[in-house]
């Protein structure tokens, strides 16, 4: 049995809240705490006849999610890389909620071409769309690039949800006019520690190749969900669409999310959750945003603990928002291949002048464009030659 279909087994064993968070039970605007579950935040409301789509459904945060609004009476359908995972989950459910409705889809976030594969598929079962839940997402992932050539954590937490946002949007707007009910657009973010420097001038795609790599692949891919969240709420303002986009923070949650951390990170889970949420508390947010009628006609804000909460940083920064937009629509041509792309945003700090006039970071396409070499033959050395002679490659002052 898969862990996510563990932890929902679990719940329908005990609803009792994770212990330390039982000592939190302090007042707030929406009358929630960061000690309130999934279910207590949901009480009372019907969701049936709603139909929502939530990402990573197969563990963790995710999973949870699924359970709470298939319970409300919501038609649920999970976008999950791993089928078999995916069906235990829903297995589960069943269990609990035999007259819940759950599909399950394939969906890789980290290909544009599983995510579009994706969209299809999902509108082939000619379902309304009201909730699109954009929770999956990788953490402290070694340093790797998308089949796409796109550093993981940008692909997957970000562009992933920023392709999948899109094609869908349309079927959201349509929905809500149909149904006469409010689409919501739900992003899971992260903490809001998006202070840092560091990200004030961020290229997006920056492929850090230092030791702290991954902390900071993995808060820009969230301040990236944020931006997007807040922007995509303006433009459905301006077009006077009936479909809300908040994101939210979870809080820290014991889940599976930072196995790739360290290879001692079961033992520390095991210590560490009578100290984190559970993923009873880690759902209530996404729950909360994407289903209670408190949340109704209330755009482009930031959640966390189930109130809404204020950015101070890059995060509101709308011109950085602009940027990632453009920048994220630029990697997602029609077809195009995204490697010649992906040299350049590695090599592209080492843009300087040469006599030839070309740099490191200038591609084969680049130094030849132009160049008619009809008429000639070549040969080509053994790839082994090449690399010894690798200062050819760089069309400086060669010296072969
Ligand atoms: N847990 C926390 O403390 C915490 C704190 C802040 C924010 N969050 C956010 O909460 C969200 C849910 O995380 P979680 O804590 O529930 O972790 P989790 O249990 O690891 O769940 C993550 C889910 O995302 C899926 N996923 C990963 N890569 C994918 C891909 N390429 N395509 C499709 N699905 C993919 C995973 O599928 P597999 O099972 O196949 O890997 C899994 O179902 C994440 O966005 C995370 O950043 C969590």
């Amino acid at each position: 049995m898969t862990s996510g279909a563990k932890t929902i087994k679990r719940r329908r064993k005990t609803q009792r809240p994770h212990a330390m968070w039982g000592l939190l039970r302090r007042r707030s605007p929406s009358g929630f705490s960061p000690s309130s579950t999934a279910e207590e935040v949901t009480a009372g409301i019907d969701g049936s006849g709603l139909v929502a789509l939530i990402t990573g459904a197969s563990s963790g945060i995710g999973a949870e999610t699924c359970r709470v609004l298939v319970m409300r009476g919501v038609h649920v359908v999970m976008g999950v890389r791993n089928l078999s995972a995916g069906a235990c989950v829903r297995d589960e459910i069943l269990k609990q909620v035999p007259s819940a409705k759950i599909d399950i889809l394939n969906l890789d976030l980290s290909s544009m071409s599983s995510v579009r594969r994706f969209a299809e598929n999902f509108k082939a079962l000619n379902l309304p769309l009201n909730i699109l839940i954009n929770n999956a997402g990788v953490c402290f992932v070694p340093f790797k690039l998308s089949e796409d050539g796109i550093e993981l954590h940008f692909a997957t937490n970000h562009i992933g949800h920023f392709l999948l946002t899109d094609l869908l949007i349309e079927k959201m707007k349509v929905t809500a006019i149909e149904s006469g009910k409010e689409g919501r657009v739900v992003m899971v973010a992260s903490i809001k520690d998006e202070k840092t420097d560091l990200y004030k001038d961020m290229t997006f795609n920056y492929i850090f190749l230092f030791s702290l790599a991954r902390f900071l692949a993995y808060g820009q891919s969230k301040l990236a969900n944020i931006l997007h969240s807040n922007l995509l709420s303006s433009h459905l303002k301006e077009q006077d669409a009936k479909v809300i986009v908040n994101s939210l923070h979870p809080g820290a949650v014991a889940t599976n999310i930072l196995h790739h951390w360290c290879p001692l990170y079961g033992a520390i889970r095991a210590i560490g959750k009578y100290f984190v949420k559970g993923v009873e508390q880690g759902a209530a947010t996404v729950c909360y945003v994407a289903l209670h009628p408190q949340v109704a006609g209330v755009t482009g804000k930031y959640f966390s603990d189930c109130n809404i909460t204020e950015l101070k940083s890059h995060a509101l920064d709308r011109d950085l928002a602009k940027r990632l937009w453009d920048f994220s629509l630029s990697l997602i041509p029609t077809g195009r291949k995204l490697f010649p792309r992906r040299h350049k945003t590695m090599w592209g700090l080492l843009r300087r002048r040469s006599p030839s006039g070309f740099s490191p970071s200038s591609t084969g396409e680049e130094v030849t464009a132009g160049v008619d070499g009809s008429g000639l033959v070549a040969v080509v050395p053994p790839v082994g030659l090449v690399l010894k002679h690798a200062e050819f490659s760089r069309c400086g002052e060669c010296t072969l």
